[in-house]
C-alpha cells in the first residue's frame, strides 16, 4: 500500500485488530491533539521512554490496596452524604450528580484539596472541572473552538492559583509518612526522577480530574438509564439491582456498549503490519472503531448491540470490550472505576466492584426511578452522545 505520509485513514473494526493496534509501540497517540489546551504533555498524550518513566511511577498509586482503601473505606461515605440532600428533596438531575459524586472521588486520587469543605468551593472545583472536560473533547466541539481554549487556558491558570497551588503547599509542608496517596503527591515525591515543569504538573494534574471523573460520571448516568430500561422490560427482575456482583455486570456491560470515547486514534510513525495482515502506512492515522469492535456479533453473539448483563462471553474477551483500551496506555483507573472481573469462584466479600458500581448501587437502593414528568434530554453542545439532564426521582417506595 503507499500514500502521501499522513493522508490516510485506516479504521480497524475488529477486535484482533484493535487490540494489536493497542499494543504496537510504532503507532502513537493521536486522540488529543485538537485537546491540547490541557492534554498536551498529560500520560495519555505521551510516547515511548517518556510515558513509561511516568506510568511507572503512577503506577506505584494505582495498585489494589489503595483502591481497596477507596472502594470500602473512603468513596461509600461520601457517596451517601452527596446522595442525601437529593434523596431528601426527592429527586436529582443524574447528569449533576453523576459529576459532583465522581469529582469527588477523582479530587481524592488526583490530589486536588478543599480545605474550605464548603458547598461553593465544591461548585468552584465543579466548575473548573466541566472547562477541562471541555478542553480535552474540544475536537468534538460544535461551538466556538478558539474562544473555547482561551477560557480553559484561562481556568487552568485561575484552578492553579485557587486549588493546586495550595495543594502543593501542603504536600510540601507534609513529612513524607504522612504524604496521602493521590498523584499531585506522588508526582512531588518522585521530582528527581521526572524532572516535571510546572505546568506540566499542573496539566497532569487536571487531566486526572476529568479522566478519573468525566469517565466515571457518564458511566454513571449511562448504566442507570440501561438498567431502568431494562429493568422496566422485565418486571420483577428488579431485585436484582441489591446484588452487587449482577450491579458490576451492568456497569462493564454499560462500558462495552458506550466506550468513552466512541474511537480510539493512532498515527503510525513507521510503517506497521498487523497479524491480519492489514498495512499501516508511516504518517497514517488508525481509527480504531470502538463502538463497532465492542458490538462485533462473532463475538458477543446476535444481539450485541443489546443491553445485557447476563450474555454469557468468550474466554478471554473481557465484558466491556476494549472500552478501556490495551497497551502501553490500558486506562490505569480501571480496577478503581469498574473494579475486578469476576469469576465463578469469587467471593463477593473480598471481591473489588469499582467506585461507579457502588454508586450504582447505592443509587437503586435510594430507589431511583425516571420522572414521568421530565424525560431526559441528550446533550446539544457536542456530537458526543451525552445526556444532556436525566430527571430522576429518589426516596419513597419502589
Ligand atoms: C468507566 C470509567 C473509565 C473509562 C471507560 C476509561 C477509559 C480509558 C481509556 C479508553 C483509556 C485509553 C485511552 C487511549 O489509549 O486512547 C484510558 C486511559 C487512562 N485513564 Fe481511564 N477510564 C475510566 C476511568 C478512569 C479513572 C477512574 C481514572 C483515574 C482515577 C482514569 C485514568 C486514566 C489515565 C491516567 C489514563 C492514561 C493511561 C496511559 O496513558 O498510560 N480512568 N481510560
Amino acid at each position: 500500500m503507499t500514500a502521501a505520509v499522513g493522508s490516510e485513514i485506516v479504521t480497524l473494526t475488529s477486535f484482533a485488530d484493535a487490540k494489536d493496534a493497542y499494543r504496537s509501540r510504532d503507532l502513537r497517540q493521536s486522540l488529543y491533539d485538537e485537546g491540547e489546551v490541557v492534554m498536551a504533555d498529560v500520560l495519555v498524550n505521551l510516547h515511548g521512554a517518556e510515558h513509561r518513566d511516568r506510568r511507572r511511577v503512577e503506577n506505584t498509586l494505582f495498585r489494589r490496596d489503595v483502591f481497596e482503601r477507596y472502594e470500602r473505606d473512603l468513596f461509600p461515605g461520601v457517596t451517601a452524604r452527596t446522595l442525601a440532600p437529593y434523596i431528601e428533596a426527592g429527586g436529582v438531575d443524574l447528569v449533576h450528580l453523576g459529576h459532583e459524586l465522581m469529582l469527588n472521588l477523582a479530587a481524592l486520587t488526583a490530589g486536588v484539596d478543599r480545605p474550605e469543605g464548603t458547598a461553593e468551593e465544591t461548585a468552584r472545583l465543579y466548575a473548573y472541572m466541566m472547562r477541562f472536560i471541555e478542553g480535552a473533547t474540544l475536537a468534538h466541539s460544535t461551538g466556538d473552538k478558539v474562544a473555547q481554549a482561551a477560557a480553559v487556558a484561562q481556568a487552568l491558570e485561575d484552578w492553579d492559583t485557587e486549588f493546586l497551588a495550595p495543594s502543593i503547599a501542603r504536600r510540601r509542608a507534609l513529612p513524607a509518612d504522612e504524604q496521602p496517596r493521590d498523584v499531585l503527591s506522588t508526582l512531588l515525591q518522585n521530582q528527581d526522577k521526572l524532572q516535571l515543569p510546572h505546568h506540566v504538573v499542573r496539566r497532569e494534574v487536571a487531566f486526572f480530574l476529568l479522566a478519573g471523573g468525566h469517565t466515571s460520571a457518564t458511566a454513571f448516568v449511562r448504566a442507570i438509564d440501561h438498567m431502568l430500561g431494562w429493568f422496566e422490560a422485565r418486571p420483577g427482575q428488579e431485585r436484582r439491582a441489591d446484588d452487587p456482583l449482577f450491579v458490576q455486570r451492568c456497569i462493564h456491560e454499560t462500558v462495552r456498549l458506550n466506550p468513552s470515547s466512541p474511537t480510539g486514534r493512532r498515527r503510525a510513525l513507521a510503517p506497521v503490519r498487523l497479524r491480519s495482515g492489514i498495512e499501516i502506512p508511516e504518517g497514517a492515522t488508525v481509527v480504531i472503531d470502538l463502538q463497532a469492535v465492542n458490538r462485533d456479533v462473532t463475538l458477543f453473539g446476535p444481539d450485541a448491540a443489546e443491553f445485557d448483563p447476563d450474555r454469557v462471553l468468550p474466554p478471554g474477551v473481557a465484558p466491556f470490550g476494549l472500552s478501556f483500551a490495551a497497551g502501553m496506555h490500558v486506562c490505569i483507573g480501571q480496577d478503581l472505576a469498574a473494579g475486578v472481573v469476576a469469576r465463578p469462584d469469587t467471593d463477593p466479600d473480598s471481591h473489588l466492584y469499582g467506585l461507579v458500581t457502588g454508586a450504582v448501587g447505592q443509587m437503586f437502593a435510594a430507589g431511583v426511578r425516571r420522572d414521568p414528568a421530565n424525560p431526559p434530554q441528550r446533550d446539544a453542545a457536542t456530537a458526543r452522545p451525552y445526556w444532556g439532564s436525566y430527571p430522576v426521582l429518589l426516596g419513597g417506595n419502589r
